[in-house]
């Protein structure tokens, strides 16, 4: 970790707002969706109220930058794709996530910051320092407290894509180098932030990730996942 690494922190991060941001983050099909649903179901059995959201697509403007964003007939450059991404990323936070996290809400985010840096930096090459610096002002300084990382290879990453038409689609257009080195860039990403990443093995049957979830949440966030 070098202070000129744009994916490290250069300085301590100052205290964020009250609430807790937990971020699901990892390569397609690792699982994220399945792992926020369920942690989303047992705290809401639980009557812990919570905010469920997702990047991209979060708010009115975030769900047609969405739209552009999945549509093959429009095809945008990478720089093109990581405005677009950004510009959904400070909609989202105005719009949803800094109201929550100022009340002292608990968030839980289907990808958030560390996706671009590993699609759009280690996967498509942009630089660091440009997604690093676009993030950081989109976010307005906000960070995850907690990322989830679902760290899938990519040999089993194109089985599951392989049962879903859009997925596989995707997967053929930017092949398997692309996806390795996106998934190599979360490994960087949670080599660097190792504070805040919790690194789970994709491959691990979902009611195990989901045990090591709940023990996580419980160890860093005493009380307020209820256990
Ligand atoms: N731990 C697991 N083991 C095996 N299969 C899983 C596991 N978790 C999820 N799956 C299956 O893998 C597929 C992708 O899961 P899911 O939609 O949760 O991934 P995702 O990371 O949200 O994908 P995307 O990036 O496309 O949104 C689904 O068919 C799901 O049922
Ligand atoms: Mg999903």
């Amino acid at each position: 970790m070098t202070p000129s690494d744009p994916i490290s922190p250069s300085v301590s991060p100052p205290a964020g707002p009250p609430g807790l941001l937990v971020a699901f983050e990892g390569v397609d099909g690792s699982g994220k969706s399945t792992q926020l649903r369920r942690l989303s179901a047992r705290l809401a059995a639980a009557k812990i109220p919570h905010t469920v959201t997702k990047e991209p697509g979060a708010t009115p403007l975030g769900k047609k930058l969405r739209e552009i964003l999945l549509d093959p007939a429009l095809p945008a450059s990478a720089l093109a794709q990581l405005f677009l991404f950004q510009a959904d990323r400070a909609q989202h936070r105005q719009e949803v996530l800094s109201p929550a996290l100022d009340r002292g809400g608990i968030v839980l985010s289907d990808r958030l910051s560390d996706a671009t840096m590993a699609y759009q930096a280690f996967g498509f090459g942009l630089s660091r320092e440009l997604v690093a610096t676009l993030t950081r002002v989109a976010l307005d300084g906000l960070r995850p407290d907690l990322t989830v990382l679902l760290d899938l290879p990519v040999e089993a990453l194109e089985g599951r894509l392989s049962a879903r038409a859009e997925g596989r689609t995707r997967f053929e257009r930017l092949g398997r180098d692309y996806f390795d080195r996106v998934r190599r860039g979360y490994l960087e990403i949670a080599r660097v932030h190792a504070d805040r990443t919790l690194f789970l093995d994709a491959t691990l049957p979902p009611d195990l990730l989901e045990k090591q979830i709940d023990a996580e949440l419980a160890r860093r966030f005493p009380g307020r996942f209820g256990r």
